[in-house]
């Protein structure tokens, strides 16, 4: 940590990005990318200080990708805080961020976007079918604009996680892609940018979500029946006003697909809910039993 430390260097089109990304390769540095919308909470933190000690340099892109939101989703509203983000950055030693503009990012005549299948067909992807065609996309665009030798994300979105491996693996992309377990607050909530959304009331009920997935994970890994233990926590997260609950699922925590008891497969629950307004996700691995 360095409190007193020189604002990040801000780039804004591709070119100066470049430019920044030549003089780090030309000095022999490696690159850690940390892909993020901004509205920088302490998990994102963790996220650059975990990049500063696998590369040489760390980068940190600011955009909020409009290809990820369907109409009517919270793009317009989605919490926008560029200089207190830059702050937060120079914090942590951060050595460029880059901050393209939407047209900058998709230029005119835009066309091409990547279809991605597999993890991203299930949980998220019924729900919001457009949303990791989007992530996947500029993320794609990200690398290649980056050149990054580790691209680091949270496991806030999990999911995400499955998906961007799933590309860069598919795509043979010449990166690594390294996932960091969840930062919460102390009463098990995930940090999350749009917690900001949350009122009082509803931030005081909003770690019922993690406890209730927990507890899923306790009793799916003791061998107890999943549909028991999804219908208990649906009830637990009702009773404490979420809804609707788009799922809570037990997965296959490297597929998604079905997770069985005792196959020694490893597993993870995923939730999604709204709880007024906000729609929250929250995930937990399932305990490994030996
Ligand atoms: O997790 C996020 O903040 C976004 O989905 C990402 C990976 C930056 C792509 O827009």
């Amino acid at each position: 940590m360095a409190p007193n430390a020189p604002l990040p260097k801000i780039v804004r089109t591709v070119k100066d990005l470049r430019r920044h990304i030549t003089i780090f390769r030309k000095a022999g540095e490696t690159v850690a990318l940390v892909p993020t919308m901004g509205a920088l909470h302490d998990g994102h933190l963790k996220l650059v200080e975990t990049a500063k000690k696998k590369a040489q340099r760390a980068v940190v892109s600011i955009f909020v990708n409009p290809t990820q939101f369907a109409p009517g989703e919270d793009l317009a509203r989605y919490p926008r805080d560029e200089a207190g983000d830059r702050a937060k950055l120079a914090v942590v030693c951060t050595d460029l961020i880059w901050a393209p503009s939407p047209d900058e990012m998709y230029g005119e005549n835009f066309a091409t976007r990547i279809e991605v299948e597999g993890a991203a067909k299930v949980l998220e992807g019924e729900f919001r079918p457009h949303h990791f065609g989007g992530v996947a996309t500029v993320c794609c665009k990200l690398f290649s604009q980056v050149t990054p030798d580790i691209a680091i994300f949270g496991e806030k979105d999990y999911q995400q996680l499955c998906v961007i491996q799933q590309m860069v693996r598919d795509l043979n992309l010449p990166l690594k892609i390294h996932g960091m377990a969840t930062v919460r607050e102390k009463d098990g909530l995930a940090l999350s940018s749009r917690n900001a959304y949350l009122s009082e009331e509803e931030r005081a009920r909003a770690p019922v979500l993690n406890a209730t997935i927990r507890k899923v994970a306790e009793m799916v890994a003791s061998g107890s029946r999943q549909h028991a233990a999804i219908n208990t926590a649906t009830k637990a997260l009702e009773k404490a006003g979420f809804g609707p609950i788009d799922y809570i699922a037990v997965a296959d925590a490297e597929t998604l697909g079905p997770w069985r008891h005792g196959t020694g497969r490893p597993g993870r629950v995923l939730a999604a809910a709204k709880l007024g307004t906000t729609r929250l996700i929250d995930n937990v691995p399932i305990p490994t039993t030996t």
